[in-house]
């Protein structure tokens, strides 16, 4: 039977028959498209970017009467890292964003920096009401002359709050909540309600450990533990903690997961985040013993092995119905964020999606896919199944629009499965599995558009297979500037952003040694417009 499609599928493909079909069903969005201009060619299809200036890090996230707020590092006066302000977007869906007017300004105590935002539901601050709850922002005021100054206490935590749903927001009359203890990086409070403790939890970064704290009415806050100090990977700073319990897959195991960003020193170089599975009891953070080991044996724990996903953290009051945790990163990296051929805007977020802790052949991972609520935005265009890849394989993408590309196949002892998306301009994105040292790569130095900066494209990134057996699975979402990677159902996940001349609209996909097969391939084109 498989032969049999083989054999259909070759004809189709001498035939030209296939490269009608695929015309067809991208008709409707226009012939092919050129990146002209940078509006045209650079501004994602959908994924959140400012409408103009700069972005850094995604802030303050949280769920209330049906709207996903976001919020983000902005500078809204240049194109590079300025003084700080919380810039504003909300969504419906998680994938479609409108930008609101800019939330947080800088003051006389500092610019702001990144943070997080909780509904007070039960108005423990007393900022509000039961019935209409206050939603309480905490973020770093980062005092620029301090700074000059070298004044180790130039960080603060401050915070401000919204009695309109989150639309408007006001600085608290005695800011800051939390001073310095006298550590000079001292940033990014997440703060969560704990269930199970009936506190509010903080957790901020503090040079190359956390910080925990808690409060009972998000105004004063006790110290309580440290975490961190030689533990996992610290090639830089941290920055930009987050806390949250979760079930661990299919069992009613809760384990608590502490994702932590640090620049330098990710997996890949320049900036990533990395993760870390164990327990809290409501003062401190105790890594658990499986995991322990498992930091022993293969070394930090990384939540994306591509080089663009950096600062992410998660949304607070997901309804406990729906039960999600869900993630955004910032999709870029400080080694070059601020030097992108983008000219109006920089920098855009990746695609939010869900986390999950699997406890699979003893031992832990979380995973990572994007929301469901992506997938009302795909059309399958075209599937096939059973490819053999004795001959190399190709097709088109519908990439100017975006594409979401699930492959699932076979790799044969010591091959290297190698996928090709590229265009007639000559750019060339490589990615796959190489069996002979168990890796999933990502190679980007066949871009043309890569001299901005030297780290971009000095080498290709790598990440060690997490799972075994012979079957593979990865999901490709490509929209025109980034490429998102989830291979085996998310366990290991690469990220990057490219700035390709014009779409890359071809896809092909060939094996080294020519054992290995496609079980099957199902391309969908991604239809943001009404
Ligand atoms: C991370 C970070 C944070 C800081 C913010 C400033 O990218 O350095 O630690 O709060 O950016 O924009």
């Amino acid at each position: 039977m498989k032969n049999k499609l083989i054999l259909l599928i070759s004809i189709l493909m001498v035939t030209g028959f296939l490269s009608c079909r695929q015309k067809k069903s991208v008709q409707n969005s226009g012939e092919k498209k050129v990146f002209k201009n940078e509006e045209f060619s650079y501004r994602p299809n959908f994924h959140f970017t400012p409408k103009t200036s700069w972005m850094n890090d995604p802030n303050g996230m949280f769920y209330h009467e049906g709207i996903y707020h976001l919020f983000f590092q902005h500078y809204p006066d240049d194109i590079v890292w300025g003084p700080m302000h919380w810039g504003h977007a909300t969504s419906r869906d998680l994938i479609k964003w409108e930008q609101q007017p800019i939330a947080l300004y800088p003051d006389d105590k500092g610019y702001i920096f990144s943070g997080s935002a909780v509904v007070d539901t039960l108005n423990t601050s007393g900022l509000g009401s039961i019935e209409k709850p206050p939603i309480l922002a905490l973020f770093t005021y980062h005092d620029p002359e301090g700074e000059l100054l070298d004044a180790i206490d130039h960080q603060t935590q401050g915070l401000a709050f919204s009695t309109d749903s989150g639309n408007s927001w006001q600085k608290y009359g005695g800011n800051p909540v939390l001073k310095n203890p006298g550590i000079r990086d001292f940033r990014d409070p997440k703060v969560i309600w704990s269930k199970d403790h009936e506190k509010w939890i903080m957790v901020l970064s503090a040079f190359d450990r956390v910080r925990f704290y808690d409060s009972k009415n998000l105004i004063d806050w006790n110290f309580l533990s440290e975490f961190g100090n030689g533990v996992g990977a610290h090639g830089g700073i941290w920055e930009c903690p987050d806390i949250f319990p979760i079930e661990v897959n299919e069992s009613n195991e809760i384990k608590w997961i502490l994702l932590l960003s640090i620049n330098d020193g990710a997996a890949n170089g320049g900036s990533g985040t990395q993760y870390f599975v164990g327990d809290f009891d409501g003062k401190s953070f105790v890594l658990d013993e499986l995991f322990q080991q498992q930091l022993k044996e293969n070394g930090p724990f990384w939540l994306d092995y591509g080089k663009d996903n950096y600062a992410g953290v998660t949304w607070s009051n997901i309804p406990t119905e729906d039960g999600r945790r869900i993630f955004i990163g910032w999709m870029s990296n400080w080694q070059y964020a601020e030097k992108v051929p983008t000219k109006k805007w920089r920098n855009s977020m990746t695609l939010p999606r869900e986390l999950k802790l699997v406890r699979k052949n003893d031992s832990y991972s979380v995973i990572s896919k994007p929301v469901t609520e992506f997938d009302k935005y795909k059309n399958l265009v075209d599937s096939y199944e059973g490819i053999s890849l004795k001959n190399k394989w190709s097709a088109n993408t519908s990439s100017h629009i975006g594409a979401e590309i699930e492959v699932e196949f076979e790799v044969m002892d010591g091959d290297k499965l190698n996928i090709l998306l590229y265009n007639q301009e000559g750019d060339t994105l490589s990615f796959g599995y190489d069996d002979r040292d168990n890796t999933f790569f990502l190679d980007r130095r066949k871009l043309l558009q890569k001299n901005f900066s030297d780290d971009y494209a000095s080498s290709k990134s790598v990440a060690p297979r997490k799972i075994k057996g012979k079957n593979l699975s990865a999901k490709i979402v490509l929209d025109k500037t980034s490429v998102e990677i989830f291979y085996d159902d998310g366990h290991t996940v690469f990220t990057e952003i490219l700035f390709p001349k014009e779409a890359l609209s071809k896809i092909s996909i060939a094996s080294k040694t020519k054992g290995s097969k496609i079980e099957s391939l199902r391309m969908f084109e991604i239809a943001t417009e009404e």
